[in-house]
């Protein structure tokens, strides 16, 4: 028999999801659709398709054999296992930039990077579509009212203009590299520049472009040719390097002060050194994917044109995540439902991720698709 408390709490979660569930918006979590051929998969961030390549699987397996599955406890306390030395050295390297720190999921990286820059001296410039988790930090990081200032998307110009009024001495720029939601870039170069004029700090997470964009894969700050000394950045593993976790990549010392002031690192258990080690011997082989990037690029822009052509809005996408405008929930789920008919797998993005009357389908691709003519003729057909 549930206590009264429980009974309490029950009710008013009703009233909130029955909130929720009245507006069409309650979420629930679906299985996965079986693998077959037949299906198209334009849903999951595995950019490189290596989930289920067999040598990165048995790489990754063989790898992490002689290691537990679970730390034991937070690395500080006694879980620190000698895999996470070497990956971080080894992910150090090919970022290349002085040391890392890897976390449990980007999730804790953001939210420990944002609390522990939050010094009286800093003032934070946040993009207005920057991640959930970047939000969240700064949320957590309990700053005075003048000490976040949030620009316009990719907006360089209102950016210059919030820099330039502020007296900080500690200025910290925020930004994404690829906005998962619009599928474009941020402008790195220009933002680089700008935090030399105004002598900030430039913090970019990665987490879509780890692995997709740069000759070794690094990411854009690498392929946009910056100097990663003058960077500090988040790059989280569930996406194209087909693990989980995240390393803070940026100077030494700041690694000896997330260790020491990082509370989603000090409170919380060690990753697993099974992903840690599976990661360790599959880096390689990111690094040396660049036919899949290829194909991954030139897919990506012949279904932008093809899209365009056929009339659809695919706003400032310039990459692997497509998002189809379509602005109502109603259309945005109708289509969704219609391509599940078919069986394409596109998920439909609605408030609060993207803000109302934009809602949208995302369409995200990866380089284990092999032709997307399925998708244009049912989305002809739907129109
Ligand atoms: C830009 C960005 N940062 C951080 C995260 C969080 O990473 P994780 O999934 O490892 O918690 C995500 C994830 O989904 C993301 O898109």
């Amino acid at each position: 028999m549930s206590s009264q408390g429980m009974n309490v709490l029950k009710n008013l979660v009703s009233q909130k999801l029955s909130s929720i569930e009245s507006k069409g918006r309650l979420r629930r979590l679906r299985p996965l659709h079986p693998r077959s051929g037949d299906w198209l998969d334009l849903t999951h961030n595995d950019y490189l398709s290596f989930r289920y390549d067999k040598d990165f699987q048995s790489t990754a397996h063989k790898a992490s054999a002689e290691w537990p599955m679970g730390a034991g406890a937070s690395r500080l306390l006694g879980g620190e296992h000698l895999v996470y030395e070497k990956l971080e050295a080894a992910f150090s390297c090919w970022k290349n930039c002085e040391s890392s720190l890897y976390f449990a999921s980007g999730y804790a990286a953001n939210e420990a990077l944002m609390t522990v820059l939050a010094l009286p001296e800093a003032e934070f410039f946040s993009d207005s579509l920057n991640h959930a988790s970047l939000i969240d930090g700064l949320r957590l990081a309990r700053l005075d009212k003048g000490q976040k200032h949030i620009f316009p998307h990719n907006d360089v110009e209102a950016l210059r203009d919030k820099l330039s009024k502020s007296q900080s001495s500690l200025k910290i720029v925020v930004t994404e590299s690829l906005f998962s939601m619009d599928g474009d870039e941020a402008p790195l170069i220009e933002l680089s520049a700008l935090c030399r004029e105004f002598k900030a700090l430039l913090i970019v997470d990665e987490a879509h472009a780890l692995g997709v964009y740069g000759k070794r894969g690094s990411g854009l700050i690498e392929a946009r040719g910056l100097d990663h000394d003058e960077i500090i950045s988040i790059n989280p593993c569930g996406k194209a390097m087909a693990a989980a976790g995240a390393f803070i990549s940026g100077p030494a010392w700041l690694r000896q002060y997330l260790i020491n002031t990082g509370r989603s690192f000090i409170y919380s258990t060690g990753a697993s050194p099974w992903i840690a080690a599976g990661m360790l011997a599959t880096l390689p082989l990111i690094e040396a994917a660049t036919d899949r990037r290829q194909k991954l690029f030139a897919m990506s822009e012949r279904l932008r044109h093809d899209l365009q052509d056929l009339g659809f809005s695919i706003g400032t996408s310039s990459t692997h995540i497509i998002p189809l405008l379509l602005g109502s929930e109603e259309k945005s789920l109708h289509v969704e439902q219609e391509l599940l008919g078919r069986h394409i797998l596109a998920r439909a993005i609605r408030p609060p991720t993207v803000p109302e009357g934009e809602c949208r389908l995302r369409l995200s691709l990866h380089a284990g698709l092999d032709h997307l003519e399925p998708l244009l003729k049912a989305l002809k057909e739907i129109g």
